[in-house]
């Protein structure tokens, strides 16, 4: 669809999470395993759109993402960063991502919730589509992706890879709402 055509708001929302077996997504602070592949993977789904993020999980990317917007949720009101689009609210990043996207020439329709923790909690039941990275560990603590009804999502393309030096086994998933098209 094309911005032309996208009269009503039609953009949807997707997920990208890389997650332990115990829906582990990261330390509180960084990423806590280096999949070969996955950095790369992660920049092919999400080039040419908005990231919409938590204030901690900018803090541990440390820069803005080049080709993208990094929307970054804080409640702070006084916070700014070089390269943040900075959001008070869910609803005021998503009108942040449709703006940025306006002033693009592409007809991209898609805004990324990019974690961490609280912000996969805020956005996931607006989500329609989940790019999930599902990593083959079990760390003992962590920030966890929120308990979701797997039930309601179809799942489609996963791919396995195998663990090798340094890393786990992973797999890679692409989980579809089932029931109804999802749009903000
Ligand atoms: N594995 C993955 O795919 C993945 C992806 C992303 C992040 N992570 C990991 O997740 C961890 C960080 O997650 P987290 O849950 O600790 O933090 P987070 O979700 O990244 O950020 C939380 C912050 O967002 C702001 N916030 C939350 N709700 C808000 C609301 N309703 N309105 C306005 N601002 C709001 C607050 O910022 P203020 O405190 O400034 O008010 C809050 O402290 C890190 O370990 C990171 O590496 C993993």
């Amino acid at each position: 669809m094309t911005h032309d055509e996208n009269t009503n708001n039609r953009f949807q929302m997707v997920c990208v999470v890389a997650m332990a077996n115990n829906g582990v997504i990261g330390d509180g602070q960084g990423l806590i395993w280096h999949l070969p592949g996955d950095l790369p993977r992660v920049k092919k789904i999400t080039m040419g759109c908005p990231l919409i993020m938590g204030r901690r999980t900018w803090a541990s990317i440390g820069k803005a993402l080049p080709g993208r917007a990094s929307i970054v949720l804080t409640r702070d009101t006084s916070w700014t960063a070089d390269g943040a689009i900075v959001a008070h609210s869910l609803s005021d990043a998503i009108m942040h991502g449709k703006s940025w996207l306006a002033k693009q020439e592409s007809q991209e329709t898609r805004l990324i919730l990019f974690g961490g923790g609280e912000i996969y909690s805020l956005g996931i039941d607006l989500c329609q589509e989940i790019e999930l990275t599902r990593v083959n560990a079990t760390p003992p603590n962590g920030t966890k992706f929120p308990n979701i009804n797997w039930q309601e999502w179809d799942e489609f393309d996963a791919t396995s890879h195998k663990a090798g030096e340094g890393h786990p086994s992973f797999s890679y998933h692409r989980y579809i709402y089932k029931t109804q098209n999802r749009y903000v």
